[in-house]
């Protein structure tokens, strides 16, 4: 039995088979399918869009974790709802507004979260915290799949479980960027609850075996 949940994200698919790697995830024991969408603004990179986003959509199966890494994301939050996203993560970074973003997309009965980049402390968080449901611990500098993962993230995660405990036990933390097999055991430790994996099930081309190996070590 899984203690933690397994997002899997597209970033590293091969998007000339982006719908047989839906498939894949589809008939896997993952849990979510994480969609990074980037705006080469907030980050310097850019990913894909809305047909993509819709594409993907009508294939899964699996409820969809998008991750935001944008300006200005109020904007699209809508368009992300009628899409039929489930979790709909923005950076604290991009949000001057973060409340009203996070009561946006409350509203239209998506699971609201915050990401964080490294450099971001926790404790940025203690206010907002009892209004959210899950936190992103950015494990990289967002823009890019395939990064090494930063070590103090895991105490970055220690230290945002006390203060959910506190605040909202409810709330969960996922963690993103150079999640693998080698630290996961250690980040469920720390108090994660769901595990963002992308280039670390896509390389070694068999994404499905992937899943399953790490979904066991879970
Ligand atoms: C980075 C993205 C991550 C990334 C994770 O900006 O937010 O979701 O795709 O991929 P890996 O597991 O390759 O670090
Ligand atoms: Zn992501």
């Amino acid at each position: 039995m899984n203690s933690s949940l397994l997002s899997v994200s597209m970033l590293s698919a091969d998007f000339g088979h982006l719908a047989n790697n839906v498939t894949l995830v589809n008939q896997s024991s993952a849990h979510l399918l994480h969609l990074d969408i980037m705006d080469g603004v907030f980050v310097p990179n850019i990913s894909y869009g809305f047909p993509v986003v819709e594409s993907i959509a009508k294939n899964s199966q699996k409820p969809l974790d998008a991750h935001l890494m944008i300006v200005d994301p109020d904007r699209y939050i809508d368009r992300f709802q009628k899409i039929g996203i489930s979790y709909l993560s923005v950076h604290y970074e991009a949000c001057t507004h973060l409340h009203r973003t996070i009561q946006h997309i409350r509203m239209s009965n998506m699971k609201a979260g915050v990401a964080l980049n490294p450099h971001t402390p926790v404790e940025v968080l203690t206010d907002i915290l009892e209004d959210i449901d899950f936190v992103v611990v950015m494990a990289v500098n967002p823009g890019f799949g395939g990064q090494s993962f930063i070590p103090h993230s895991l105490s970055k995660v220690s230290r945002l479980k006390e203060l959910i405990l506190k605040k909202n036990p409810s709330c969960l933390i996922e963690v993103d960027g150079g999640v693998g097999m080698d630290n996961a055991p250690l980040l469920m430790l720390a108090g994660a609850n769901i595990l963002v994996a992308g280039h670390a099930l896509f390389k070694d081309g068999d994404l499905q075996a992937a899943i399953e190996v790490f979904n066991a070590s879970i």
